[in-house]
């Protein structure tokens, strides 16, 4: 297979992390005979420091005219000052909206091998978590109607049949492909936007038989993950709810420097990238970890270009590295083998 890519490394660690990616990209490409081309583009800080702003169009069509995304982390002290339409994050939005990106998933892994990481208790976590979050990125509440006077503000949480169908559908896909189980989480008790949520579900469930449909409040789907998050295998729900339900899983998997992200648009089109920021204090000292980039390498072969058995192979490649004892710093316990940035991806391209 021929794919072109996109890299957008951005600012702090992201070169650094990108880098290891696109190592293991080669890895794969040389085991099974794919030919991944790159171009590298600026976004961020970066570009607001040669071109002066934060996303030049010239990224956003290579961005577009590419077969996958692949983005490090944009932002850093330097440019905190600057007013909104100059900050860095602003590349990230514009990138979103300009490629129609509404679907974000967030994979929250717990590894047994760093199962001392997780803050809940061992019987809690048995062998291991893995809920994969769809959320619905571009609708709801986020850019519902809104307005203020000095003492009254407010947000509208509207959604359409069209936007929850399209994010809804993709739930049941990637439940096919995983244990078939989806869990729909709203607020259908209280809020019409979640019974018309609800309905689409319902409707939309009988064209995939073959998947086990649950329903739950998201104050409840809040608790159970704490309480029993074994529970869970793909949750979908809307904008707001899956912002802060794919925070509270992230947080019970440990490290930040370990799950990656992508957000697709309705062709399959798709933007990779680790959840973590610019980690400015470990920039360019070869102590990031790399992992949540290259799983989300992973996400981009398994989701963009239907590559699972590669995607599979870069999984298990992380597993063996991490079963051997190979630790970046924020991962690291007592008797690990501590390594840097660039040698935990040469180790992760070498066990694949
Ligand atoms: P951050 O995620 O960059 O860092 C939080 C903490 O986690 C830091 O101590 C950092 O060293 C550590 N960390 C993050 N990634 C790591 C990795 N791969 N390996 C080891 N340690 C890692 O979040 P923070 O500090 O809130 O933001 C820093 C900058 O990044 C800000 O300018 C922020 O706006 C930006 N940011 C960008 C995002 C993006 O591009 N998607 C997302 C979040 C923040
Ligand atoms: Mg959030």
């Amino acid at each position: 297979m021929k794919k072109h890519i996109a890299l957008v490394p951005g600012d702090g660690i992201g070169p650094d992390i990108v880098r290891e990616g696109v190592k293991v990209l080669s890895a794969v490409a040389e085991k099974f005979s794919h030919e991944f081309t790159t171009s590298s583009y600026a976004a961020g800080g970066v570009a607001l420091d040669s071109v002066g702003i934060p996303l030049p169009e010239a990224t956003l069509d290579g961005c577009k005219q590419s077969d996958g995304v692949l983005l490090g982390a944009v932002g850093g002290p330097k440019w905190d000052t600057l007013p909104s339409h100059l900050r860095p994050e602003k590349a990230l939005l514009g990138l979103r909206g300009g490629m129609g990106l509404f679907c974000n998933l967030r994979p929250a892994i717990l590894y047994k091998q760093l199962s001392d990481a997780c803050p809940l208790k061992k019987e809690i976590i048995g062998d291991g978590l893995d809920i994969m979050v769809v959320r619905e990125l571009t609708g709801g509440i986020y850019f519902g109607e809104r307005g203020r006077t000095e003492d009254r503000a407010y947000d509208t949480m509207a959604y359409t049949v069209a936007e929850i169908e399209r994010i809804v559908r993709k739930g049941f896909e990637i439940a096919q492909k995983r244990s078939r189980r989806l869990c729909s989480v709203d607020k259908a008790n209280i809020l019409n936007s979640s019974q018309l949520w609800r309905e689409v579900v319902q409707r939309v469930q009988s064209d995939y038989p073959d998947v086990e449909v649950s329903h739950m409040y998201v104050d409840n789907a809040a608790m159970q993950l704490v309480r029993n998050p074994r529970q869970f295998d793909v949750v979908v729900t809307s904008n707001m709810f899956g912002d802060i339900l794919s925070d509270e899983a992230s947080q019970i998997t440990g490290s930040i420097g370990m799950l990656p992200s992508a957000s697709l648009a309705e062709d399959g089109f798709g933007m990779y990238e680790p959840i973590h920021g610019s980690a400015p204090d470990i920039a360019g000292k070869d102590l990031a970890n790399p992992i949540a980039t290259i799983l989300s390498v992973a996400m981009m072969l398994r989701y963009s270009f239907s590559l699972s058995e590669e995607a599979d192979a870069i999984e298990r490649a992380v597993n063996s590295v991490l079963d051997d004892g190979y630790r970046t710093a924020d991962i690291y316990t007592d008797g690990m083998k501590k390594v840097g940035t660039s040698e935990m991806g040469s180790l992760i391209a070498r066990a694949l």
